[in-house]
């Protein structure tokens, strides 16, 4: 996919061994998303599963918010199976919808380059809890945050999750991202994105298009960011970058309007 397309950008941009894949000092427990711990069921209930590899959160009982890299374009697309109401991707339990349509940010070109965000209508609405886009400038840019997914637990893993897992991240200032990303070649845009990890800790293949969220002033959870992507998972001095929502909310209060 799309990622695996920023993969050879990068690869190109680097030389060869010049970052190991993981740094295993011993000072974090390198496990799990990369670096986290199993969810708890109940705790992410608007947290969904999407079929071709990505994560999504309800905005809307039938709208689900990812990234513009998990989807092919905007229209009509019955491609898509979600599955929500589990951290178990194989439990009994688990609550299944599929794609009726999908909205792409319009200036959507690539994950590196901003606008990485999509909507999905659902045949069908969920009963179950919604997650809210963050209110702009009230400060909720800031971290820690909270990062979750089914996605691949280290680097070089060949396989993505059957349970969720999640794990707490600060936020990596945009000059200090900007800078690092600079050195492989890749200009980040930076009203557009958050950036935040820290070492041993991050998303990884399989996390992109689910949420990157807070806890607001009443104690609700509250998303701010969709995992878009990285060099690597984890690296040292490569934080993973996120698709930064108060710079969007408008427009996807708007598409998610259209779509509920
Ligand atoms: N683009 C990736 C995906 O498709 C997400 C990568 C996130 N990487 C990171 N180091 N935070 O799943």
């Amino acid at each position: 996919m799309a990622s695996l397309l920023l993969l050879g950008v990068l690869a190109t941009a680097l030389s060869v061994g010049e970052i190991p894949a993981r740094a295993g000092d011993g000072a974090q427990p390198l496990r799990e998303v990369v670096g986290g711990n199993l969810a708890p069921q109940g705790r992410f209930p608007w947290m969904v599963r999407l079929s071709m590899g990505c994560g999504g959160a309800l905005t809307a009982p039938r709208v689900v918010l990812t990234a513009g890299h998990c989807v092919a374009g905007s229209g009509p697309d019955t491609s898509i199976t979600v599955t929500a109401g589990v951290t178990d991707l194989t439990s009994s339990r688990a609550v299944r919808a599929r794609s009726v349509t999908v909205i792409r940010a319009d200036g959507f070109l690539s994950e590196t380059r901003g606008d990485d965000w999509a909507l999905i209508r659902l045949d069908r609405a969920l009963n179950l809890p919604t997650l809210d886009v963050t209110q702009a400038g009230v400060g909720g840019d800031k971290g820690p945050f909270t990062i979750l997914g089914w996605g691949q637990t280290s680097e070089g893993a060949v396989r993505q999750e059957r349970r969720l897992r999640y794990a707490t991240v600060p936020m990596v200032s945009d000059a200090a991202c900007a800078k690092a990303y600079r050195t492989v070649g890749v200009q980040l845009v930076e009203n557009e994105s958050l950036c935040a990890g820290r070492r041993g800790v991050d998303t990884c293949q399989g996390d992109s298009g689910g949420p990157l969220v807070r806890k607001d002033g009443r104690g609700r959870w509250t998303q701010v960011g969709i995992v878009s992507w990285g060099l690597g998972c984890a690296r040292t001095g490569y934080p993973g970058v996120y698709t930064q929502l108060s710079a969007f909310r408008a427009a996807i209060r708007i598409a998610t309007r259209r779509l509920s």
